[in-house]
């Protein structure tokens, strides 16, 4: 959709990450840039989360190079990703159901004057956010998050992620769980929030969505990077291959990169 190429803002190079014995990344590189919706694609088991805890400083990296705004990092931990502006909505939403909206947005980060919490500065911050993104479907930021629908959820965790000034903004499948009405709204704000100036990573199975949205997409496969190309050149069935056989065509992993299909 871009027509001059923007730098990347987060750029990984050659990445490799083990469990034990087990290798699930095999250098892979991964570029995000900003102003675009970058779907990551993959088969189960492919590595998509692994790469993304990777970014996030929740999983060590055994190898390979972190650049963040052309610059050389080391992310050791969430809050070390966090500091950089990079958010990431893991798979399994990390929402607190018995707090209301205001409190899961600040959970760990709350705002405080002296020794008590800050509420107003921090209703404020919510509401300011929710209406950034033009998020009209929550009733009050007061209500607690087990009255919310799973598209809601979304929203919130989305709307948590970008509250803290972030540009990168990772999505660990955010539709996986969500009806056809609440999969487009999430979309839309998916879109929005790159229209901002965001780097957005999108982790989807579903090619309507990746196709709906996304302006690049980069396939894994078997834990290795098949291949990372603009939307508008590829087909569906093109990305459908690489996402289960590592090539198609030209595009993707040489037959000797451990591929045999
Ligand atoms: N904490 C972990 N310990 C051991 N193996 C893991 C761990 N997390 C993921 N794996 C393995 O890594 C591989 C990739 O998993 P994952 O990154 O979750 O894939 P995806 O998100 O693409 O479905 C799988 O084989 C999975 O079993
Ligand atoms: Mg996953």
């Amino acid at each position: 959709m871009t027509a001059t190429p923007t730098t990347p803002i987060l750029r990984l190079s050659g990445i490799d990450k083990s469990f034990g014995a087990v290798q699930v990344l095999h250098d892979v590189s991964f570029d995000v840039r900003p102003g675009e919706v970058t779907a990551l694609v993959g088969d189960n088991g492919a590595g998509k989360s692994t790469l993304v805890k990777c970014i996030g400083g929740i999983h060590p990296m055994d190898g390979g190079e972190y650049w963040f705004e052309g610059a050389q990092v080391q992310v050791h931990s969430p809050r070390e990703a966090a500091a950089l502006g990079v958010e990431i909505v893991y798979q399994d939403l990390a929402l607190c159901d018995n707090l209301d909206i205001v409190q899961n947005m600040f959970l760990g980060r709350e705002k405080r004057r002296g020794l008590v919490l800050d509420d107003t500065t921090m209703e404020e911050m919510a509401t300011q956010t929710l209406e950034g993104l033009s998020v009209r479907t929550v009733k009050s930021i007061r209500q607690q998050v087990s009255s919310l629908s799973g598209g809601q959820r979304q929203t919130v965790a989305i709307a948590k992620a970008v509250l803290w000034n972030s540009k990168v903004v990772v999505l660990d499948e955010p539709t996986a769980a969500l009806g056809v009405a609440q999969t487009a709204q999430v979309l839309e704000l998916v879109r929005r929030l790159a229209d901002n100036g965001l780097a957005v990573v999108l982790i989807s199975h579903n090619m309507n969505d990746v196709f709906a949205v996304s302006d690049r997409i980069a396939a894994l496969y078997l834990g290795r990077m098949a291949a990372q190309v603009s939307t508008s050149d590829v087909t569906h069935s093109q990305v459908v291959e690489l996402i289960t056989s590592g090539r198609s065509g030209d595009l993707g992993l040489a037959r000797s990169n451990g591929v045999t299909a």
